[in-house]
């Protein structure tokens, strides 16, 4: 069976949050279970661009509105991935260092989706099933049914998985003549609410739609930025499916990004070396309870709560907990979050950036994680902890409810609280330090978190029944 998943990210080539590592690791999955999947990515000038050879697999000349765009497709030569991965350049459009927030965003988005489906038209390529991530591949389920252009690929099944509701990349209907020759009876499919709304059209067009934690396809109908009743009308279409995560690459006993590397058996002594590796580089002391948080500095993370949050508790537990920041996003944010540094230098430390090696070292080194998310589709960063034996804190929500029981639960190993407030966190912090002081509690619920098995093989397989429901009903 032929997959093409197109994505705006995919680890490691281009990695902004989760979204890259689901793309960079569901289809190495799918590969070893003998599908063959395929990457398509927009082209970006990065490190593993330019460390890689490509060959030139296409080549064609395409319209947006009246702009003619040369485009290649490249194929990295080697599936170093363990997949095929296809990049579409277009010079001047598709060729450059970031993933998103370029003012004309919407046209390199259209422009990578036009030049996708006129290269597997023109090539004749009839994949079983195109599987889209995101709003940025949101238009092509329905280019392929509603344009003149790629009647062709009209009957091939399309899989639109949601990591992010929250984001639609609407754009103006002047826009419209972007798009390659429409039937203009169907544009209404385009619409919702009066604007050109990608993810809206995907929900409408695809076969199946998925999201990545099964709580996360009821919360849509709740929390989807306006796309609430769509979401309530096409829910027959909807599946969730959990995220996995890469066990190759999210692995302690063999993670070379670490101070020591450890398994279950050895945690102890391993995240004792990491946690001194990460004070000694941060000035706080390994003896302390250690909370931290990494992610994107966004309300959806909740991350607006974290500095109030940290300095109440720092008054309320003076010298008896330390807090380390991972991050980047809003300036406020960042700038609220960097102040804490002057007012607790012994006890609070603070990386604003992206690091991927620190964030690894972090999983490994710290006590517990915090994820006060306000939103959370599935949430990658809790079960990279748990892997780690790393005690994740999180609101119940989203993916963050179907991956973490409270510790007072039965079978239990993390800490949960209903409330993205500061109250909330700042009483769930409460309470890891209580348990940080039952040495022999804590290192029980460590050893049952390490045993937990987020593999990709159980996702895996479910897609795998997504796609054969669709491909046998062709
Ligand atoms: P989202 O995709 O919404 O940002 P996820 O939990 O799915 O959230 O995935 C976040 C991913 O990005 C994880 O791999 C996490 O380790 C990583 N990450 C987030 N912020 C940073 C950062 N500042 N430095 C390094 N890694 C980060
Ligand atoms: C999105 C979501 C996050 C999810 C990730 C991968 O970025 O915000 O919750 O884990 O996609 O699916």
């Amino acid at each position: 069976m032929r997959i093409f998943h197109l994505s705006a990210e995919c680890y490691p080539v281009a990695k902004v949050g989760g979204l890259a590592d689901v793309v960079g690791a569901l289809p190495k999955y799918q590969v070893l279970a003998g599908l063959q999947a395929a990457v398509v990515l927009p082209y970006y000038d990065r490190k593993f661009t330019q460390q890689h050879e490509f060959d030139i697999v296409f080549q064609g000349l395409t319209l947006l509105g009246d702009r003619r765009l040369y485009f290649e497709i490249l194929k990295e030569k080697t599936n170093v991935l363990g997949f095929e991965l296809f990049l579409v350049r277009i010079p001047g459009l598709l060729d450059r260092q970031e993933v998103y927030c370029y003012p004309d965003e919407t046209d390199q988005f259209i422009a990578y989706q036009i030049a996708f489906l006129d290269w597997i038209n023109w090539s004749g390529q009839t994949p079983d099933i195109i599987h889209c991530h995101d709003h940025h591949s949101g238009l092509v389920p329905f280019l392929m049914q509603n344009s003149n252009s790629y009647k062709r690929l009209a009957n091939i099944p399309t899989v639109f998985t949601i990591h992010n509701g929250q984001y639609h990349g609407s754009f103006s209907w002047e826009k419209l003549n972007y798009l390659p020759e429409l039937d203009l009876t169907k544009t209404g499919l385009l619409d919702w609410a009066g604007g050109l709304n990608p993810l809206a059209a995907a929900v409408k067009c695809c076969a199946r739609y998925t999201t990545v934690s099964p709580s996360y396809l009821n919360e849509l109908t709740i929390q989807s930025n306006g796309l609430e009743y769509l979401f309530y009308i096409e829910g027959h279409k909807g599946q969730g499916i959990l995220n996995g995560i890469d066990t190759e690459v999210w692995n302690p006993a063999a993670d070379a990004m670490i101070a020591g590397k450890y398994n279950t058996t050895r945690a102890a002594a391993g995240k004792k070396k990491n946690k001194e590796a990460l004070c000694t580089r941060f000035g706080l002391s390994p003896e302390l309870p250690l909370i931290t948080f990494i992610g994107r500095l966004v309300g959806e993370k909740g991350a607006d709560l974290l500095a109030a949050a940290f300095e109440r508790s720092l008054y309320e537990h003076p010298g008896k907990v330390n807090f380390l920041m991972l991050g980047a996003g809003d300036k406020d944010m960042e700038l609220a979050l960097a102040a804490l540094k002057d007012k607790f230098p012994d006890n609070y430390a603070v990386f604003i950036g992206y690091d991927e090696a620190l964030a690894h070292l972090i999983y490994a080194g710290a006590d517990f994680l915090l994820m006060p998310s306000r939103v959370e589709p599935c949430g990658l960063n809790q079960m990279y902890s748990l892997r780690y034996g790393t005690l994740p804190m999180v609101r119940s929500t989203g993916g963050l409810k179907d991956t973490v029981i409270d510790f007072g639960d039965e079978g239990g190993y993390g800490i949960r609280f209903n409330n993205a407030s500061v109250d909330d966190i700042c009483y769930s912090i409460g309470r890891a330090l209580e348990l940080y002081q039952n040495t022999p509690h804590l290192l029980q619920l460590r050893k049952r978190m390490m045993s937990l098995d987020f593999s990709w093989d159980r996702s895996a397989k479910e897609y795998k029944n997504l796609y054969d429901q669709l491909t046998a009903s062709v």
